[in-house]
């Protein structure tokens, strides 16, 4: 039964509240566009739905943050903002402006990046399968270029040796012991192999003679600042010896993979946790759509799997997680992975995507149309589908906004889910119920918070010959906002 209830303060927008509510952390210039309806109206009607917005002070301060951090351990560091996280141009532009440089993974990302100012000094190829045109590219304009295997290495050699200049490389590395563990990757050269390999074969006189060795890279799959400092204290060593054998190396990349923090509320990511958990041993879920466990199952009464989602709560993230890697001591020298860095002279470059990402992006649709499905449930249809706000695992765990067109007078709660638009079941945009003060009109707004990081672009299809988002960017507003303030991606011109 809905409650009715006369609101006290009227708002136009409000945040879901579920059961189990997961406040996102927001930021000021989110609720300034929520507050400015009409400027929101005019980007979805010239847009159209849903537009995905993008901040570019957001960005920059992320990036300061990192930035100053380095700074204050006096170390020679680098960053690469990891593009792959989102598509846009305009943070590939302000990552330049803002000084750091860019980690690409494809040709494409390598060529607009170039063409976006990109160059030897801020830009790094490392893509996980590795073509002809990408390497030509890279080594025509000295990028360096992060090899992952020997038929990598044969194949930099041949075309360096072709075009007669030199290969700017780093060696990926995988498979460093921790508390007795080997940490397993596809990627890379294996910890136990490469100082053998790089000694026999790479530099003058030996068979990759077109192969300079710049540097050591790596990239760990889990986020253990414990792996991380471990991991980065056995690549010291490995760059030391390798500098005793007469190789140049001068970084190591300690790759992405840095946590942030979406929620506002510990208490409400515990609990949001054992609710869960009860609900599927209880089998009484209803918190989220079609009882999906979102990881957790029961199986002969017993509660087996995991919760297969980003952690979304994290207290160590961006700069105290990265700070938490540099202090480790190193139980052999006594020295923190910092002090180990800069007495071997070595210059640390970081790939972070996502946490460079953390408050820069909103996805924001608008409401197609309302229903009630045979159980009864209310499902709000949106202008947009499933692969426009998708998690690589099991859901994006973050309360979103409505965005009313008129304040609320009288509150009639209502528990809703938000569905898409493929001909899929499973085009339902946040597998949680969401409860609403109110059930939104047609033309109404629906907005997803934090979604820059992957949310946006890392799994959006066309099908159904739908159009794919359009990308804004805004670049913040010091008085009223204004419709121009909000520059459309596809129109930012690359340098031919
Ligand atoms: C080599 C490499 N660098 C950087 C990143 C960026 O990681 P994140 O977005 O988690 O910071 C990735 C992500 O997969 C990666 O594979």
């Amino acid at each position: 039964m809905n409650q009715l209830r006369i609101m006290k303060e009227k708002k136009m927008y409000y945040k879901g509240a579920p059961k189990y509510e997961l406040t996102p952390i927001t930021s000021s210039w989110m609720h300034e566009l929520f507050n400015d309806q009409v400027v929101l109206r005019g980007l979805i009607e010239r847009y159209g739905s849903p537009v995905n917005i993008h901040h570019l002070p957001s960005f920059n301060e992320n990036i300061i943050n990192y930035k100053e951090l380095f700074e204050s351990y006096g170390l020679k560091y680098r960053i690469f903002y990891a593009r792959k996280a989102n598509k846009s141009k305009g943070l590939v532009k302000q990552a330049f402006t803002s000084g750091i440089g860019v980690d690409t993974a494809s040709y494409k990302e390598l060529e607009q990046s170039l063409s976006l100012g990109g160059n030897a000094e801020n830009l790094v190829l490392t893509a996980a399968i590795k073509t002809e045109e990408q390497i030509k590219l890279a080594i025509e304009n000295g990028v360096p270029i992060i090899l992952d295997n020997e038929d990598e290495c044969v194949l930099t050699q041949s075309i360096a040796k072709e075009i007669g200049k030199i290969a700017s490389v780093g060696f990926r590395i995988s498979g460093f012991e921790v508390d007795g563990e080997k940490l397993y990757s596809r990627f890379g050269f294996d910890v136990d192999e490469v100082v053998d390999f790089i000694g026999s074969y790479v530099g003058e006189q030996r068979t990759f003679d077109f192969l300079k060795v710049t540097g050591l890279h790596f990239h760990l799959d889990s986020y253990s600042t414990h792996q991380r400092s471990v991991s980065l204290i056995a690549s010291i060593k490995i760059a030391s010896t390798l500098k005793e054998k007469g190789h140049a190396l001068s970084f190591i990349d300690i790759g992405g993979g840095i946590l942030m923090n979406y929620l506002e509320k510990e208490n409400q990511w515990l609990t949001f946790n054992e609710n869960l958990k009860k609900a599927v041993v209880e089998s009484n879920n209803d918190i989220t759509y079609n009882n999906n466990g979102l990881g957790f199952r029961l199986e002969d009464g017993k509660l087996r799997g995991k919760l297969n989602t980003y952690p979304f709560f994290n207290t160590i993230n961006k700069r105290s997680f990265l700070k938490e890697v540099l202090d480790f001591i190193d139980d052999e020298s006594g020295l923190s992975v910092a002090s180990l860095l800069l007495k071997n002279d070595i210059e640390i470059r970081i790939e972070p995507g996502r946490s460079l990402l953390d408050q820069v992006g909103m996805t924001i649709a608008k409401v197609s149309h309302r229903k009630k499905d045979a159980k009864g449930q209310w499902l709000v249809g949106l202008e947009m589908n499933m692969s426009q706000m998708m998690s690589s695992s099991a859901d994006f765990l973050l309360d979103p906004f409505i965005l009313y067109g008129s304040e609320v007078e009288v509150e009639e709660s209502v528990d809703v889910f938000f569905t898409g638009a493929y001909c899929l079941e499973r085009d339902v945009l946040l597998k949680r119920k969401i409860t609403l003060p109110k059930l939104p009109a047609i033309g109404e707004y629906v907005a997803f918070i934090n979604t820059a990081g992957y949310m946006m672009h890392f799994f959006e299809t066309e099908a159904h010959l739908f159009e794919l988002s359009t990308n804004l960017i805004f670049t913040g507003s010091k008085e009223k906002l204004s419709f121009f303030q909000f520059i459309d991606d596809n129109k930012i011109v690359l340098d031919s």
